[in-house]
């Protein structure tokens, strides 16, 4: 579906959407569609229950002319009218009209109370349109010509037109970098594994990124030891991916220095999570195709970055693994060694996603001694517990980071809420037999598989989002359609734009 912007005027055919304030109040341009239709707007209104309460919408079909259809759409008060809900809105838009039009055009002006411009919620309808308009059926060959999404284009008409386009031709970029993760975690496991992931992230060199994929042996050579028990159960080899995206310009003359020193953002990727040798139950295993949900966000994250010429210096480095039970596989009670040195007492092999962390974070800090790292990960089920699916966790070393990390997500509705850590938990994961063990114990999971992690930072200043809750939603929002949200995308994006750009 694509998304194109005019310059405000009264359309004499097609399908049409205005928007209409609570208490029945017209917006300009809902008033204009009513003097078009010689009153069949206002009479339509009088006639049903619609008041303009936000999300609601009233259809007047073939109100005159060659006009099809005349949607209202709700805009509740106002001062309630905030980026995110007209981002909403446009997502609302999709949904209403996708199975009916092949096209539509939305009206779109200044209304008084509200603190954008025209152009500027032109631009929000514009992204929550796009972001809605997301679908993964590649593989239903049956849906019937009548359940086919018809909708081809939204034509958003505003003032300064241009201005919505120019502010959209970024979003887009970022939505296309959503689409991307939400592809990859939607792909079942037996298309992608280690290795045609790590073929997905070199796409990325269309767009300007650089990309390396390390093979086992390089792996076994750098110690990684904590990764490679994880994959070893495997048929499918295990890869580790590093992305990078350069670009900051550089200062004339200026050696590299500490001012150049990249962000890193690292990223779970278990193509498929069986929990290996401590076997998961059956029901629901099938969810195990997105525990690579992190890894989909830094290529996508990678994506939208590179796309929209961000000014910034990146580095995206992801491990991937299928952990799978097997003669091969690692067993409970193994003891790995990392290639920080530390040695690891694997209790729990569903505990995974740490052990890959361990060495793709070890690697990151030591290889690019990055100014701020970022991990993503669906690391616990107990995130779920504590959590539901309205915010990930955060955990982090340090307190400005993660305010900083909570700000932008609320920014994004990508909402992110601040996890404990502390030597309490720390001593948990201390083992009799190594220097720590890869589980803590029933409570505070999460907290222990954070710790766990923290162990492999450094004095690196870090974050790391515990997806597990918000990486799929089984219901849909407007702009998230049900199945894979790419939640982090437009997280990291925001935060990089306000806090490393800048
Ligand atoms: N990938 C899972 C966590 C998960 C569960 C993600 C459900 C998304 C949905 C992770 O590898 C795992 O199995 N964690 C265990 C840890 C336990 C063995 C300490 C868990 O959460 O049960
Ligand atoms: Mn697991
Ligand atoms: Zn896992």
């Amino acid at each position: 579906m694509k998304v194109t912007f005019a310059n405000l005027a009264v359309p004499a055919a097609g399908a049409v959407v205005v928007g209409v304030l609570e208490g029945r109040k017209l917006t300009a341009s809902a008033e204009a569609m009513d003097k078009a239709t010689k009153g069949a707007v206002t009479r339509a209104i009088k006639a049903s229950s619609f008041k303009g309460a936000k999300h609601h919408s009233l259809t007047i079909m073939t109100p005159g002319g060659k006009l099809a259809r005349v949607v209202c759409f709700g805009l509740g008060k106002a001062k309630e009218l905030t980026r995110l809900e007209l981002q909403n809105l446009g997502g609302h838009v999709v949904k209403a009209l996708n199975a009916h039009a092949t096209s539509v055009q939305v009206l779109v002006d200044e209304v008084e109370g509200c603190d954008l411009k025209a152009h500027e919620m032109a631009a929000e309808i514009a992204l929550g349109a796009k972001l809605g308009s997301y679908r993964f059926d590649k593989y239903k060959t049956k849906v019937k010509e009548h359940d086919k999404p018809k909708l081809a284009e939204v034509k958003v008409l505003c003032k300064l037109s241009p201005k919505a386009k120019a502010a959209f031709e970024i979003e887009e970029k970022v939505a296309a970098g959503v689409f991307f993760t939400r592809d990859l975690v939607s792909e079942p496991s037996n298309v992608i594994y280690p290795e045609t992931l790590a073929a997905q992230a070199k796409s990325l060199a269309a767009l300007g990124v650089k990309v390396e994929v390390l093979t086992p042996a390089q792996m076994k050579k750098l110690g990684m030891g904590a990764l490679l028990g994880v994959a070893q159960g495997s048929a499918h080899d295990p890869r580790l991916v590093v992305m990078h995206y350069n670009g900051k310009p550089q200062r004339a003359g200026a050696k590299a220095g500490k001012a150049d020193a990249p962000v890193a953002f690292v990223g779970k990727g278990v193509t498929f999570d069986s929990g290996g040798i401590s076997i998961k139950p059956a029901a629901n295993m099938e969810d195990m195709k997105w525990d690579m949900g992190g890894a989909g966000v830094v290529i996508g994250l990678m994506k939208a970055l590179a796309g929209r010429k961000a000014k910034v210096n990146v580095v995206g480095v992801i491990g991937l693994v299928e952990n799978m039970p097997s003669g091969t596989a690692q067993r409970p009670g193994d003891i790995v060694t990392s290639m920080s040195g530390q040695t690891i007492e694997v209790i729990n092999t569903d505990a995974e996603g740490r052990l890959v962390l361990a060495d793709a974070l070890w690697y990151t800090k030591e290889r690019f001694k990055p100014h701020t790292m970022v991990d993503l990960a669906t690391l616990t089920g107990a995130i779920m517990v504590a959590l539901g699916d309205q915010y990930a966790g955060l955990f982090s070393n340090n307190d400005g980071l993660a305010d900083e990390l909570i700000s932008a997500g609320r920014a994004v509705d990508e909402r992110v809420w601040m996890m404990p850590m502390g030597e309490g938990y720390d001593k948990l994961i201390n083992s009799p037999a190594a220097d720590m063990q890869n589980v803590g114990g029933r409570w505070g999971g999460s907290i222990t598989a954070a710790q766990f992690l923290k162990r492999f930072v450094g004095d690196t200043k870090w974050a790391h989002l515990d997806i597990a809750g918000v990486t799929w939603n089984k219901t849909g929002t407007a702009t998230k359609p049900a199945g894979g949200t790419g939640f982090g995308v437009r997280l990291l994006d925001r935060w990089v734009r306000d806090k490393i750009e800048k």
